[in-house]
């Protein structure tokens, strides 16, 4: 099997995760391509002890990012730090010519993402993609396969959101997600939004115009854990957008209403999506990670039907399709999208590929959209 050799640029909550993703590849019955991780990166001390004493394929550690893109040992990288340093680090990446897997939102407001975007093109044997990795639900692949086959009909209204319930507690002190210059002005959509995009953007589904409401509830933090002293936290908690959105397949138009919020009581990383069409309707929430709700209306009764979805997945694996399916598969699942596209330049079916940086833009256009709509109570044309 081809070994890819990875470099992680951020070694934080995300890098770990995929370094465990990486280890756990034995998984996988067929891949074309495995990743081994030889380099690592970040700016403090703490985490190298864990990836040097897991990865024996380490075989540089470093606090400056350009010592890893100028390696010789790095073929692709994972990059995952904070949304201030996107724009400088992708650039840096793909100037090197290092496939770039990034972590969202893939720049810190849409300018960032064009600087970005201008740099994938004239490197187009860089490959590069973004991370989402909800849609590798099985119950998610499924909705991919009714999107594609037409059995919904025509759309009536699409539902999706990422919610959140830690910053509830107004004694968690502040962290970069909750500070504009770190986060962004995007505040909760630059850190949740990509993930309630990925499945209409894939459908191919066109957003025409925004009109949003975001909140900002808890308006001060504690500076740090044990401190007495309150600092401003200016981003956005929760951002509610409906979205005038198109079928290009039919011209017809539908709402979308997408939330993402960071003050959700009672919700831990809730990844949901709805779909209500004339033929069938479904929907899917990660509370609930095997159950695939499903009603196909061919008259008389209208009855919501429960499918129980197990471990069928794009990409083959050990494991038995009665088992549960989580995080951690669909991180696992993501890579192996990421490692099969990279090697073979395709994926198995289109629900089964990484987010793209064309997606990202739509992405970026809707958040941007949403910040002037809010602003203005206007609707903002896309
Ligand atoms: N896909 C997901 O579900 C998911 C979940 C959480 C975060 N994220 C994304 O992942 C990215 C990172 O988030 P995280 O939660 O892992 O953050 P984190 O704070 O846990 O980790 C970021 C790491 O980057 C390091 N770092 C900061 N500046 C650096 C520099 N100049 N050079 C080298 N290292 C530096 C920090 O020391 C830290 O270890 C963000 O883009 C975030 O939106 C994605």
């Amino acid at each position: 099997m081809k070994t890819i050799r990875f470099g992680i640029i951020g070694c934080g909550l995300m890098g770990r995760e995929f370094a465990s993703a990486a280890a756990r590849w034995c998984h996988f019955n067929q891949m074309p391509a495995k990743p081994v991780i030889t380099a690592i990166c970040n700016r403090s001390e703490k985490p190298f002890a864990w990836f040097t004493e897991n990865f024996p394929g380490i075989e540089l550690v470093t606090h400056d990012y350009k010592e890893l893109l100028a390696s010789d040992q790095v073929d692709a990288v994972y990059i995952a730090l904070p949304h201030h340093m996107h724009r400088e680090v992708y650039i840096a990446a793909i100037e090197a010519g290092k496939h770039l897997m990034g972590e969202k939102p893939f720049g810190i407001d849409r300018k960032d993402n064009e600087a970005i975007n201008k740099t994938i093109t004239e490197n187009p044997d860089v490959f590069v993609r973004c991370v989402s990795q909800f849609p590798f639900f099985p119950a998610v692949q499924q909705i991919g396969r009714m999107i594609d086959s037409g059995e919904l009909g025509r759309i009536i209204s699409v539902q999706s959101g990422f919610l959140h319930s830690s910053d509830m507690d107004t004694d968690k002190p502040i962290n970069w997600k909750r500070m504009v210059a770190y986060n962004g002005a995007y505040g909760v959509m630059g850190d949740l939004g990509m993930h309630a995009c990925h499945v209409p953007l894939r459908a191919g589904w066109q957003p025409k115009n925004v009109r949003a409401i975001l909140s900002n509830i808890v308006t001060q933090r504690y500076q740090a854990k044990g401190s007495t002293t309150k600092v401003p936290c200016e981003t956005w908690d929760n951002a509610t957008l409906l979205i005038d959105t198109q079928d290009p397949k039919t011209k017809e138009t539908f709402p979308w209403m997408m939330r993402t919020y960071r003050m959700a009581p009672g919700e831990k990383n809730s990844w949901f999506v709805e779909i209500l069409g004339t033929k069938s309707s479904v929907r899917f929430d990660t509370r609930n990670p095997k159950q695939l709700e499903y009603l196909k209306y061919e008259g008389g009764q209208q009855i919501w039907q429960s499918i129980q979805t197990g471990y069928d997945t794009a990409y083959p694996t050990i494991t038995g399709p009665i088992f549960e399916f989580g995080f951690t598969d669909a991180i696992l699942q993501m890579w192996a999208a990421f490692i099969g596209e990279l090697t073979t330049g395709s994926v198995p079916h289109r629900f089964a590929g990484c987010v793209t940086p064309q997606e990202v833009t739509q992405s970026h256009k809707i958040f941007d959209a949403a910040l002037q709509s809010h602003k203005d109570s206007s609707v903002v044309s896309i």
